[in-house]
Formats: C-alpha cells, structure tokens, sequence
C-alpha cells in the first residue's frame, strides 16, 4: 500500500454501512469506524495546562467512533513543543477532565496519546533547568518553532543512563494512571516521528551498549516496557500503540525499519492491546498494513490520506478494523456526518495549524452552517 490511499471506485450503500457499524477495540466500545487521529494544535496554556477552547474543539468532534487526543508530555523533560499539553500534574489532570467529560456527554470516547520527545527538544520551551534527553548523545539535526525566540536548533542531548531509562518507563506507568484519572478511556503509546521511543527503536539514535542498544531485541525493550508499564497500571485493553514504520521524520534512521518493527508488533501483540494504530509507510517496498494485519488481525486502525471512499472499501474489504482521519478532522468537526450523508468536505487554514486561539481551531462551523 503506497502512501496514496484515495479511492478510485464509488463505494455503494452497503460498504459505507460497514465504516458506520460500531466496533470493540478491546475495552474499547466504537460507535462507528471513523477514528480521528492524534494532532499537535499548540493550544495548551504555556505549563501545558489544557485550555476551554480545547473543550470545545474535542467535543465538537465527540461523533468520532474514537478520538486519540494529541501528543502530550509524560514529564516535562519529555516537551516537544510550546502549547503543548502535559500530563503530569495535578491541573493537567483537572483540565483534561473538562476535556473528557464534554466528550462522554456527547457518548463520545476518547483516548490521550502519550508522546516523550526525547532529544526533539529546545531549552528555549522547557522551564529553565529541564534537561534534553535520549537513548545515545546524537543532535537532531533542524529547528523548532519557540514563542521565547523564534527558530531554534535542537539541543543538543543527554543519554540516558539505565536507571534513568527505567525512570521514563515509570513516567509511562503514571501517565497512563493519570490519564484514567482524567477520564480518559485509555492511552495510546507515540512510536513515530522520530521522539523518544522511535529513538530507541532505530539504529541511527540509539548506540547504546547496554541491554537497551544493539539488536533489534534489545532496541524494542524499552517500547515493550513502557507498553507492560502502562498495560499493569491501567489493563491492556486500554492501552494501544502507534507505530509508522519507515518514517523519517525528525531526522529518524533506521538500518532495517521492516524488522524493527515486525519485532515490535510481533512482542506488542501478545499483551493482549487494544489496538495498534498503524500508518502507510513512505517505502514503497513496506506494505505497513498487512504487517499490521498478521500480528492485530481485528484491532487494526490504518492511518494516512484516506479520504471518506478508500476508507469505506479499506474497512469493507476488511484490511483494518477502522480507519483514522487527522486532516480531514481540522475543518470539519462533524466529519462523521458529512461521511454518513455524503456531504462535502471543507478545508483547512495552515496558517493556523499551530497559533494559539479559536481562530483556525475551534470555530470550524458544522455542514449546515457552513451551507447557509
Ligand atoms: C497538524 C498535525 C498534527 C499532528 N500531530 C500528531 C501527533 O501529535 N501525534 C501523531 O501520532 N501524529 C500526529 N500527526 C499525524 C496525523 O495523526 C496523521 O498520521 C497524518 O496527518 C496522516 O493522516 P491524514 O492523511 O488523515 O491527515 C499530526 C498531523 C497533523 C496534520
């Protein structure tokens, strides 16, 4: 399966039934197929507090069969971004409750994912003193956007040493209790874009040469712990993981991505998970979906450029359990809807993918306002 995943074929009646019909993900209860997608928005107060209009912005996609809530920081060491919102605290866990909350009174469900960035990561948006870590002490090469001063280079990283690298496991473990204790309906594990666990997981960022480093055994260890940590805190069946095999994004590198990531899917899908969240892969060579498909055969959701007719007859066709929409999501918050009636779909500013505000984010107007 290429990257490209736009239908040629009109689907008919029957198979768009089949993306409407409810599913089980483990714990995991869907009302529909149609899963939107975690996405960084950058609209978290600055300590990573979540804001109202994050509320809004969530509950007005509660339709969704399941949301994955963006990003968010285990420990503050594991920021990536500014805005970014956390877990760790006390108010995250109260600001994510408005959040949870708005979307179960619309019968919505909602998953966080967790995401430690690892050496993706500036002294310039972290509090003075919170150190860059990683698996091996290489630079990231690029720049990241700072509201403190503009552009600036990756720090350069700290390794980690082994009871440290169980200390960030823990951080897993009390990130997926206090996303239960925030309502959330379970978590989902960040294994792409090159942050902490996919430094681990490839060659080119990790050179440890403890047990942690070397083989592919060893550099799937520390994704394994944290999914077995997070797994013991809070049940399996809510817990899930993202993987994207082959993505280079954050200067990520890896010698063999097929084999690394068979082996993780392989060890993730005996701990009986709820789903694992699979996008396309950039290499033409790596079918990234029948992998997925031979180790979570029901509790697949595939990811990347569906549009509403290949992910109706990638669901009828039975190549994924679901499928999930990021893009699709940001100008049309009624998605659900406008699938369902075939209604068409509006799209977004990028300009304000990542401001902070309403504007671009939680003032996209449902189909029937939009329609005059
Ligand atoms: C604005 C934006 C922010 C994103 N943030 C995240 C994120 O926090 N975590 C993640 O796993 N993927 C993130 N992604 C990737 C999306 O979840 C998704 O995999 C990608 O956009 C392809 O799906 P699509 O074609 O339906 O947009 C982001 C994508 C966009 C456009």
């Amino acid at each position: 399966m290429s990257n490209d995943n736009t239908a040629q074929l009109t689907p008919t009646a029957g198979e768009r039934e089949a993306l409407l019909s409810p599913v089980e993900l483990g714990a995991l209860h869907l009302s529909n197929r149609i899963v939107m997608a975690p996405m960084t928005r950058n609209r978290a107060h600055p300590d990573g507090v979540p804001t109202d209009i994050m509320v809004d912005y969530y509950a007005a996609r509660a339709e969704a069969g399941l949301i994955v809530a963006e990003g968010t920081w285990p420990s503050v060491t594991g920021q990536a971004y500014c805005r970014q919102p956390g877990i760790e605290t006390q108010a995250h866990i109260a600001g994510w409750r408005a959040v949870t909350d708005a979307v179960h009174a619309r019968s919505g469900l909602i998953v966080l994912q967790v995401m430690h960035a690892g050496r993706i990561g500036s002294r310039h948006i972290k509090p003075e003193g919170v150190e860059t870590v990683a698996p091996s002490a290489i630079q990231a090469a690029g720049e990241v956007f700072t509201d403190a001063a503009g552009m600036q280079p990756y720090d350069e990283p700290r390794a980690l040493n082994r009871e440290e690298v169980q200390a960030v496991v823990e951080e897993h473990r009390q990130a997926a209790l206090n996303a239960r204790e925030a309502g959330f309906d379970g978590v989902e594990l960040h294994v792409t874009s090159g942050y902490l666990p996919m430094q681990f997981l490839c060659s080119g960022t990790n050179q440890r040469t403890d047990e942690y480093g070397g083989s592919i055994a060893n550099r799937v260890r520390f994704v394994v712990e944290c999914l077995e940590a997070m797994a013991n805190a809070i049940g399996a069946d809510r817990v899930a993981l993202r993987v994207n095999p082959g993505n280079t994004f954050n200067d990520t590198q890896d010698d063999d991505p097929e084999a690394s990531h068979r082996e993780l899917v392989r060890q993730a899908s005996t701990l009986g998970l709820a789903y694992l969240h699979m996008m396309s892969s950039p290499l033409p060579e790596l079918d990234a979906f029948a992998l997925g498909k031979a180790y979570f055969p029901d509790r697949l959701i595939l990811n990347n450029s569906f549009d509403p007719d290949s992910a109706t007859h990638a669901v009828a066709e039975g190549q994924g359990a679901a499928v999930s929409f990021a893009r699709h999501f940001i100008a049309n918050p009624d998605l659900v809807r406008r699938i369902r009636d075939d209604l068409p779909l509006s799209k977004f500013n990028r300009k304000t993918l990542y401001t902070p505000g309403a504007t671009g984010y939680s003032d996209y107007p449902r189909a029937d306002i939009d329609q005059g």
